[in-house]
């Protein structure tokens, strides 16, 4: 029987990839034999994960630096990914970046850094890599990564539960758009991890204990855990799977 989940032969791009969760997913593509171009603002993280990922795998992984917030450079990013390597079958939207105070104490600066990371510019690589899927006939798979506030809303992170919400939307909205293309547009919602991101969070004394107490399934989520429902939704197994944000969060958000 034909493995649905094999990546062979297969081009995917995770922005975010140099650490963290989009490190973990990247991981995954990578083991189901995809070759991988990871991105990040460091040039020196992404250049150095990328080594270290190519030489566990066995398989390709590219580090190319990008700021993710600006369309002309994910124009040219896109065209670097098309020159080295002719085409365009996955994308991983795992940039993140987050502020953490009250909402009475926001200021315009703090919701534009979050917004413009986690939500507009998810929307304009979602819209160049879907040009690209469309001009060369890829029935592609786009994978945003949304979160559990994408449907509770937690305190303290008004612009980052925001744009998780809009990636939901988004992410229907897209699919919707273009099924006609073959291409499928679906998101991952990660619960609570550990990565550098919540590190500040989680690091609290009482903390963690407190949310796998809240956890149904009794613990934090692992980039692993992400890993495989990354590959599944990059897959030919997921062919009839569209406009989904699929919670992998140990039953958080059922609790
Ligand atoms: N950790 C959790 O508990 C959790 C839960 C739910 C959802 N999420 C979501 O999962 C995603 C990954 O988060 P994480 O926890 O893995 O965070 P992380 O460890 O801090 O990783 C974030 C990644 O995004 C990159 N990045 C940030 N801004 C960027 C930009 N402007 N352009 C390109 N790359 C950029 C970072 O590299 P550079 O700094 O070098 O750019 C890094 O590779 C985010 O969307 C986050 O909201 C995380």
């Amino acid at each position: 029987m034909k493995n649905l989940f094999d990546l062979t032969g297969k081009v995917a791009i995770v922005i975010g990839g140099s650490r963290g969760l989009g490190r973990g997913m990247a991981t995954g593509l990578l083991n189901a034999g995809a070759k991988v171009v990871i991105a990040s603002r460091s040039a020196e993280a992404v250049e150095q994960a990328a080594k270290e990922m190519t030489e566990a795998s066995g398989s390709v992984c590219r580090g190319i630096a990008l700021d993710v917030t600006s369309l002309d450079a994910i124009k040219a990013f896109i065209a670097k990914v098309d020159a080295e390597f002719g085409r365009i079958d996955i994308l991983i939207n795992s940039a993140g970046i987050n502020v953490r105070k009250p909402a009475l104490e926001f200021e315009e600066a703090d919701w534009d850094k979050v917004t413009d990371t986690q939500l507009k510019y998810v929307f304009f690589m979602d819209q160049q890599v879907g040009k690209y899927m469309v001009e060369h006939g890829i029935r592609g798979r786009i994978i945003n990564v949304g979160s559990i506030s994408s449907m509770v809303g937690l305190k303290n992170i008004v612009a980052y539960v925001t744009s998780k919400g809009g990636i939901l939307q988004m992410t229907k909205a897209l699919a919707n758009e273009w099924a006609q293309y073959g291409i499928t547009v679906n998101a991952i919602g990660p619960g609570y991890c550990f990565t550098e991101m919540t590190r500040p969070l989680l690091s609290k004394p009482g903390v963690k204990d407190k949310y796998e107490e809240r956890i149904p399934m009794g613990r934090l989520g692992e980039p692993e855990d992400m890993a495989t429902t990354a590959v599944y939704l990059a897959s030919d197994a997921s062919c009839y799977v569209t406009g989904q944000m699929i919670y992998v969060d140990g039953g958080w958000t059922i609790n």
